[in-house]
């Protein structure tokens, strides 16, 4: 099995990019945002806990993420891979991630990260608030919250899988075609 991990600021592409790559290379698209809106729509106890958190621009506990992670993992069958978008943000969760992956003898097959200015973020964000409706794009406030805990607590991130070898950044600036243009070329190496 291959394990991406698409990367990036909030806003930065993840979730557009991913439709077409999870069609592409055959992988199951695993969003642990969605995974939480989800849980939130439903009015479960990890829902209503994740709630307030998600609404300020804060993270989840690791532990949570990492549990629905896995159980992705063990309960989807019939792709070539899985594609993580929003995990692992954190890292501790970077190396759960690799714990998991070490109990079935496997690991992280490459990272790509797509980068985009804090500036375009917020212009981005604001853009699918219109569109979406999104509790945590509804204010400035907790968008600059998502970009400050994006710096503080995801950045990391991209030294640990810099010094693993698995690190690729694309320019996020551009069109969707051409940003999808960029990610594809390295995707095919893989
Ligand atoms: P999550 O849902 O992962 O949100 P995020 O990382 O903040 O990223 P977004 O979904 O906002 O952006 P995106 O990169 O997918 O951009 P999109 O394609 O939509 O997480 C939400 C929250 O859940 C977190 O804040 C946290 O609280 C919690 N959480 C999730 N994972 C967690 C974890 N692992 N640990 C702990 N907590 C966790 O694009 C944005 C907009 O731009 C769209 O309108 C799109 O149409 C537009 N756009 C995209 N590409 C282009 C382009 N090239 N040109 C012009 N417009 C574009
Ligand atoms: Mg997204």
């Amino acid at each position: 099995m291959k394990y991406f991990i698409l990367f990036g600021p909030p806003g930065a592409g993840k979730g557009t990019q991913a439709t077409a790559m999870v069609e592409k290379y055959n992988l199951h698209h695993i969003s642990t945002g969605a995974l939480l809106r989800k849980e939130i729509a439903a009015g479960t106890e990890l829902g209503l806990q994740a709630k307030a958190l998600i609404e300020d621009g804060h993270l989840v506990p690791d532990e949570v993420v990492e549990g629905m992670i896995e159980s992705e993992f063990q309960s989807v069958k019939g792709v070539d891979g899985f594609l993580l978008d929003g995990f692992p943000r954190t890292l501790p969760q970077a190396e759960a991630l690799d714990a998991i992956l070490a109990k079935t003898s496997e690991e992280v097959t490459a990272t790509v990260s797509i980068m985009i200015p804090d500036e375009m973020i917020m212009e981005r964000i604001k853009g699918r608030a219109l569109k979406e409706g999104r509790a945590d794009d509804a204010s400035e406030e907790i968008i600059n919250n998502r970009i400050a805990t994006y710096h503080n607590q995801t950045e990391p991130l991209i030294e640990y899988y810099t010094k693993a070898g698995r690190y690729n950044e694309i320019d996020g600036v551009g069109t969707i075609e051409e940003v999808q243009g960029r990610i594809f070329t390295i995707m095919d190496r893989f």
